[in-house]
């Protein structure tokens, strides 16, 4: 398992990790990949501190003498497991570590319902499907906003903590289980914007949806649309599932492009809408 201690090592393993995963699969128009920033670094640690204090039991790490080569972070939340991340050391993939890893967490899951945003890496995908997990192909709405698109948008309002009990219900019906503890964590870290008792978006500091739920597609819309409207150039709405075409709509009305990345697995549950999960906090 995971301790406190070993947070600088697996951040610097993660960093590896996904350093060279992005590397191989990005596309020719894409930027190349560079490492983490020393603030990507503390986000990353001060996030896993999060997850082993509320459910350490979920957070696991291989060893190789000193060094961390893999890691598995998997939390449950009530009736509801996800995965925040997951990878091996390109140097040891291939040789059982990363099943092992996977094995740790679904056995912390035991029969919950799960839900993760899945990267396209053939093992992994792999080990998802066996493990029963469906897997969604998910989109992304990726440009700059055109702020001439923008339309009047009324009824909403910034949320503070006296929100999170109407939106723990409302996550319960759209994922079958609330957020719980990672409410607070992602106020502390995002700006809140509601609909009260119809939605919430979490948008991030560079002004992107981290995380949206909503009753209805017009309430969804409209939430969205102040996401966009608050992003101050290139932007990228992620986590975008068939069932959620509202926000391919809403993107393409603000001349975004629509883009492909990996797919959302599901087991235990249908596809949640309206809703845009976190790639981290799901
Ligand atoms: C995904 C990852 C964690 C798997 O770790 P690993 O130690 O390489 O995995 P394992 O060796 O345990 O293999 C897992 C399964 O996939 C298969 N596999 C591994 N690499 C494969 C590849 N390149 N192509 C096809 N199958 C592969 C293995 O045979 C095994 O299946 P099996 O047990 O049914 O035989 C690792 O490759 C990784 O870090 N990838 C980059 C980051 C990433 O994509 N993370 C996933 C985020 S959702």
């Amino acid at each position: 398992m995971l301790r406190v201690e070993d947070l600088p090592k697996a951040e610097r393993t993660s960093d590896a990790v996904f350093l060279e995963a992005d590397a191989r699969d990005r596309r020719v128009s894409e930027p190349e990949p560079e490492p983490r920033s020393e603030e990507g670094t503390k986000k990353w640690i001060d996030r896993m501190r999060y997850f082993l204090e509320v459910d350490p039991e979920g957070c696991w790490v291989a060893a190789d003498g000193d060094e961390i080569v893999g890691f598995a972070i998997s939390q449950n939340r009530g009736r509801v497991w996800y995965l925040a991340t997951y990878g091996v050391l390109p140097g040891h993939q291939g040789r059982g570590i990363g099943k092992r890893l996977i094995d740790a967490t679904l056995a912390h899951a035991g029969d919950r319902a799960g839900l993760f945003s899945s990267t396209v890496h053939p093992g992994a995908t792999r080990r998802y499907r066996l493990a029963g997990f469906s897997l969604y192909p998910q989109m992304r709405m990726v440009g700059t906003v055109d702020r001439a698109t923008l339309p009047a948008i009324t009824g909403l309002d910034e949320g503070g903590e006296g929100d999170f009990g109407w939106m723990d219900e409302l996550d319960e019906r759209r994922r079958g289980a609330g957020h719980g503890p990672d409410h607070k964590y992602l106020l502390d870290n995002n700006r809140l914007v509601v609909s009260r008792r119809r939605g919430y978006v979490y948008i991030d500091g560079s002004g992107r949806p981290a995380l949206l739920a909503a009753e209805d597609r017009e309430t969804a819309e409209k939430l969205l649309w102040e996401s966009l409207a608050s992003s101050p150039g290139e932007t990228l709405v992620n986590c975008i599932t068939t069932a959620n075409e509202w926000a391919v709509d809403v993107g393409l009305a603000a001349r975004l492009d629509i883009g492909q990345e990996g797919y959302l697995a599901l087991r235990g549950m249908p596809e949640p809408a309206p809703y845009l999960a976190s790639g981290q906090f799901l």
